[in-house]
């Protein structure tokens, strides 16, 4: 990891992990772009510019017969100066002028990536930070970036000053520009709703602006903060990939544009719709961090770079690689409907089979007996759960297990005696009626009061019960974004300062709390982005557990995010969202890959059943650490076959699994062969379900057919140890 500066040429060249990032300040003074791609030499890359047609093209303020500031690729776009492609910041003077003409200031090189005031961030080593100024009005910005020895992202984010002498509004304020060199390109995003979170969509750009949003003050199951741009011929194992995905919970947007000359750049950050900024003279405005990944070996070369960032630099060092809780949560078991022997018995079902934690899921609180009341009241309901939530604590602990709970702690019932009492604590205006949605409200996290109830509420119950582990929900929208906390005038800053609202109580609550394991969880996966990630090392995937739908999200899901984080869970059949019926082994073969556990009933499980988990859950134990530092292969998507197959191995190919899913049997099925990926090629491996002795090599390129039990949704796994 290296990053020079070269004063003759004014030439910039961070070199990271397989990649490598360059830049010049030309002769205006301008941050023009040279390159984002695989390592290259630290030379001078100025021979790469060529400039497209630029009729009607404005030049700089003040300067004739020079080119315009459009022509050039571009580290930060600003408006208003003869740029016309989406600026990356735009501002608004107490005159009205909205003017910006960011040029290069000066520069520094840092040992340590600083951390971002009041948000999660990655963590990292050498950085540059390119100061940029408007000499007229001295607003001034600073773009950020790190590169890394052992993952191939970088890491981008720009923070806005107000160095000049009058208040500055923010109407817009993005973390990066990416330019990228033409528009031969497809686009993926991950799109989804409730119960199918994160499936692919892929797209080629096309002139103009393609730009996925939130407005929902979360990160939201309806498009994940990230996309991905893809050489048209680009697939899982081959070609170039650069990723995008904002560190960031609240609204967000994400941009690719196309140029008149047919360069293209990518731009985006905290959504510019609904929000403005009231910057004073000496006030900055931090953006959330964009890590921005580059792959030339495909799709599958862009994940295994995110999953090595997060676990890296990202997600809380104490517990990404450590062992995970194997749970029972009863929710899908119960419901609301529970007592504590019912509990007790369904901890007692499973002790001895491998599952170590009994999550006490929604309803044990305030007056919660459905999902119309109790939000916000965190006390024991000791009519319902007599003795208490201690009560079943302790008989779980008495008998070697660990105790989790749920909470969701941004959010207040309407019938609830904190709602009675503070009214005015629920997002909305003073004189509209809220919109309910899960018949709730959102609590105010803008307000200073409210965050102190809730970390004192949420401290007093996981400190006094005997809790290990916490599973964090989030179950709908802002909507009637407004606050008492703001001048009218300052309204639109409500999305930013809730999610920061939101950074300040996993602050005090998840690092307060050290040696509690805090899950995230948003109606199922509807808040999966990196800035959870950093709080909750692992995050409920989906409400809906169907092993089949699970292939997709769970394949969509991990194009970004690493199997460690998505929490899967093996439940009951007929399925709950789904209806449908599947094998026993699929269940815990899919849910298998991520973060485990089960959710059913299991004080009805037969004694094959409790047979089958103890053998599923040693099973997972021993392929454990691949789930947790792995890395991934996608071989087969279920969004373009009827088969799902993936394989992870370990960082040093010691030890590999491949999971092999069938959606539909036929009679008499067409042979199919599966090639191993991701072995030494050199090294002799053992497979050993089948008791077979090769090469790396052989095992990748002769492959094998995989024996996939009779019947629809049937999955087999098989391991590769070297010998
Ligand atoms: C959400 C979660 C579920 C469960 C319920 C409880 O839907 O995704 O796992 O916790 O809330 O109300």
């Amino acid at each position: 990891m290296s990053v020079t500066y070269n004063s003759e040429t004014k030439t910039f060249m961070l070199q990271g992990k397989n990649l490598c990032y360059s830049f010049w300040i030309n002769d205006l003074g301008y941050p023009e772009h040279l390159y984002l791609g695989a390592s290259v030499g630290n030379d001078d890359l100025r021979f790469t510019r060529t400039y497209g047609a630029t009729s009607t093209a404005a030049t700089p303020p003040g300067i004739d017969n020079v080119n315009s500031y459009n022509a050039f690729p571009s580290e930060l776009s600003f408006f208003g100066t003869g740029d016309y492609r989406e600026p990356a910041v735009q501002i608004v003077t107490p005159q009205g002028d909205r003017l910006c003409e960011l040029l290069f200031d000066s520069y520094e090189i840092v040992p340590a990536k600083p951390k971002i005031t009041g948000m999660p961030s990655l963590d990292g080593g050498e950085t540059l930070i390119l100061h940029l100024k408007d000499k007229i009005n001295g607003f001034a910005a600073d773009l950020y970036y790190t590169v890394y020895d052992d993952c191939s992202v970088i890491c981008r984010r720009a923070v806005y000053k107000n160095c000049g002498s009058a208040d500055v509004r923010l109407e817009r304020a993005y973390s990066f520009t990416l330019a990228l060199p033409d528009r031969d390109y497809d686009m993926i995003s991950l799109y989804g709703v409730w119960a199918k979170e994160r499936h692919i969509d892929r797209i080629p750009l096309h002139h103009g602006v393609v730009s996925i949003d939130s407005k929902r003050t979360s990160s939201s199951a309806t498009l994940n903060p990230f996309i991905a741009l893809l050489r048209r011929d680009t697939t899982e194992f081959y070609g170039e990939a650069i990723g995008v995905n904002l560190v960031y919970s609240s609204s967000y947007v994400l941009k690719a544009e196309v140029n008149p000359d047919g360069t293209s750049q990518i731009t985006g950050g905290i959504n510019d719709f609904d929000f403005n900024w009231n910057l004073a003279p000496g006030e900055v405005f931090e953006t959330p961090d964009v890590v921005i990944s580059y792959s030339d070996t495909g799709l599958g070369g862009m994940s295994r770079a995110f999953h090595d960032a997060y676990r890296e630099h990202l997600i809380n060092r104490r517990y990404v690689k450590a062992s995970r809780p194997l749970l029972i949560n009863n929710w899908e078991a119960t419901y609301f409907n529970f007592d504590v022997p019912k509990l007790c018995a369904i901890a007692d079902a499973v002790n001895g089979l491998g599952i170590d934690t009994l999550v006490l899921d929604d309803g044990w609180f305030g007056k919660r007996d459905n999902d119309y009341s109790g939000l916000g009241d965190w006390v024991v309901n000791d009519k319902k759960l007599q003795g208490g939530v201690k009560a079943i604590s302790d008989y779980v602990h008495s008998i070697g297990m660990k105790f989790g709970l749920w909470f969701e702690p941004e959010m207040v019932s309407e019938d609830s005696d904190l709602y009675r009492a503070h009214p005015d604590w629920a997002i909305g205006t003073p004189d509209r009626k809220h919109c309910y949605s899960r018949h709730q409200f959102m609590l105010d996290l803008t307000r200073r009061e409210v965050r102190d109830y809730i970390v004192k509420s949420v401290s007093d119950i996981i400190e006094n019960n005997g809790v290990d582990y916490v599973k964090w929900d989030y179950n709908r929208n802002v909507t009637e974004s407004w606050t008492y906390s703001l001048e009218p005038e300052r309204q639109m800053e409500f999305a930013h300062r809730y999610a920061l609202g939101l950074y300040d109580i996993c602050e005090r609550i998840v690092n307060g709390h050290p040696d509690i394991f805090f899950e995230g969880c948003s109606a199922g996966g509807a808040r999966f982005d990196p800035a959870i990630m950093h709080y909750f090392p692992q995050i409920w995937t989906s409400d809906d557990t169907d092993a089949e739908e699970r292939t997709k999200i769970q394949f969509g899901t991990s194009l970004v995010y690493p199997l460690s984080v998505m929490s899967c869970h093996v439940s009951v059949c007929p399925n709950h969202q789904t209806g449908r019926t599947t094998p026993f082994d699929t269940r815990a073969i899919i849910a298998h890959l991520g973060a485990t556990g089960y959710e059913l009933d299991t004080t009805k499980f037969t004694d094959e059943e409790k047979a089958a988990v103890k053998l599923q859950t040693a099973e997972y134990k021993k392929i454990e650490r691949l789930i947790l530092d792995g890395d991934l292969y996608r071989i087969d998507s279920p969004f373009e076959k009827g088969f799902f197959t993936e394989a992870v191995v370990a960082k040093d190919k010691s030890f590999a699994e491949l999971v092999c899913y069938r959606r539909f049997v036929s009679v008499n099925n067409e042979v199919r062969r599966v090639k191993m990926v991701g072995l030494d090629p050199e090294a002799y491996y053992c497979l050993e379900e089948k008791n077979i002795k090769a090469k790396g090599s052989t095992f990748m390129n002769v492959g094998f057919s995989p024996d996939y039990p009779h019947g629809d949704f049937s999955a087999v796994k098989y391991h590769f140890t070297r010998i």
